[in-house]
């Protein structure tokens, strides 16, 4: 008997069983061709293709860019490097000294002019929000990184302090979304202007023991791609950047590695794949991007994988434990995180809050 054919016991007679081969064997071609041409788009948007340049924002033009937390950190590369495209900066965080200290530092080595506003984004009153729309309003700004950001050690949502709990929710959501509203009506004006708003891959996914956090950067990745389909007609770009962990004070990592860049690094990838998604192409969240290239390899093996087993999604991005932590979901039963040691970066992440 043939392999398409089959006999039904009972009634004797034959089936054709072709059909249900090829409709099987179809499926299963496009299910492959699908993920190659998504893995192909991802290559050749990480490591071949330019992103926009700097100069549709007024580089080199007498534009400013403003950095928000910008005296440390990924704040303070993304003001150097946007210095030396040749923007001017208009520097924002809390303590007077660093900030003159960063601004005089960037004005020697590129020549561009400086302006500094002091403002605690944690305690920000309406007064002093107008006082910074004020400054804000009087520049013609091209580019506007909303990097400001704080977190708090993995613990349960119970044991996590109120205070440090309303710091993260009017820093990393608060200050961008009044920062953007201050900034966005004259870009529109202008007709030019780009937007960057420094996500987290903790607000791809529900992350238990950072609930407070990763919520708050699923806010900011949702704002981002509701806030870019209004203005894209205005020529104004605005991109939620799903940063993995780097070399910084907040992440509590000393050391780089090839997924834990130096800020250096990281942020010379985010300014030179402006406009693509690169690893974040397919993960469903519009105009976010994944630019540093290991970073981009596991966002899409997050895309892939996740659909499958959110509930281990959750665990590889934390990479934390809680005895007698459980998470149910799609895996069937429960998903234990006892099995996972906590890596000696979280360990050191834990200890400096
Ligand atoms: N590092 C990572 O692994 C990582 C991963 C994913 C996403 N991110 C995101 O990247 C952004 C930058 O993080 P980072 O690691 O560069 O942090 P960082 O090294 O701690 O720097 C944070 C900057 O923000 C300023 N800042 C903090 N609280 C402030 C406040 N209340 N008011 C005004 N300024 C304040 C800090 O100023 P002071 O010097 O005065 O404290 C500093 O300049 C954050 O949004 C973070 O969520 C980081």
């Amino acid at each position: 008997m043939k392999l398409t054919t089959r006999v039904l016991p009972d009634k004797g007679h034959v089936i054709n069983l072709y059909p249900l081969y090829i409709t099987v064997l179809g499926l299963g071609a496009f299910t492959v061709l699908r993920i190659l041409h998504q893995l192909f788009c991802v290559l050749l948007q990480t490591f071949l293709l330019p992103g926009t340049s700097l100069t549709n924002f007024g580089s080199h033009e007498g534009a400013w860019a403003v950095v928000t937390g910008c005296t440390d950190g990924i704040g303070k590369e993304f003001a150097r490097q946007l210095g030396k495209a040749g923007f001017n900066l208009l520097l924002v965080a809390r303590d007077v000294e660093r900030l003159s200290s960063t601004a005089q530092e960037i004005e020697l080595m590129y020549g561009i002019k400086t302006h500094i506003h002091t403002i605690n984004f944690g305690k920000a009153s309406v007064n002093e929000y107008t006082e910074l729309t004020e400054t804000l309003e009087r520049h013609d700004i091209g580019v506007l990184v909303n990097n400001v950001g704080t977190s708090w050690r993995f613990s349960r949502f119970t044991e996590t302090p109120r205070e440090k709990i309303s710091d993260m929710i009017q820093i990393n959501v608060n200050a961008t979304v009044q920062v953007t509203h201050a900034v966005l009506p004259g870009m529109v004006k202008r007709k030019r202007g780009l937007v960057l708003n420094v996500g987290s891959f903790s607000g791809a996914f529900p992350i238990p023991m950072l609930a407070a956090y990763s919520s708050t950067k699923a806010f900011l990745a949702n704002f981002t791609s509701a806030l870019a389909e209004e203005v894209r007609s205005d020529n104004v770009m605005v991109e939620y950047l799903n940063a993995y962990y780097v070399v910084t004070k907040l992440s509590g990592i000393r050391r780089p590695s090839v997924f834990i860049p130096t800020t250096k690094i990281y942020v010379q990838s985010v300014l030179s794949k402006i406009g693509l998604p690169c690893g974040s192409a397919y993960s469903g969240r519009l105009n976010a991007s994944s630019p540093y290239w290991p970073h981009a390899l596991l966002d899409l093996m997050l895309t892939f994988f996740c659909k499958v087993y959110p509930s281990a999604a959750m665990v590889m991005i934390s990479g934390t434990t809680q005895p007698g932590l459980e998470l149910g979901g799609v895996m069937g039963g429960k998903a234990e995180l006892d099995c996972w040691c906590l890596t000696p970066e979280i360990k050191t992440h834990n200890e400096m809050q």
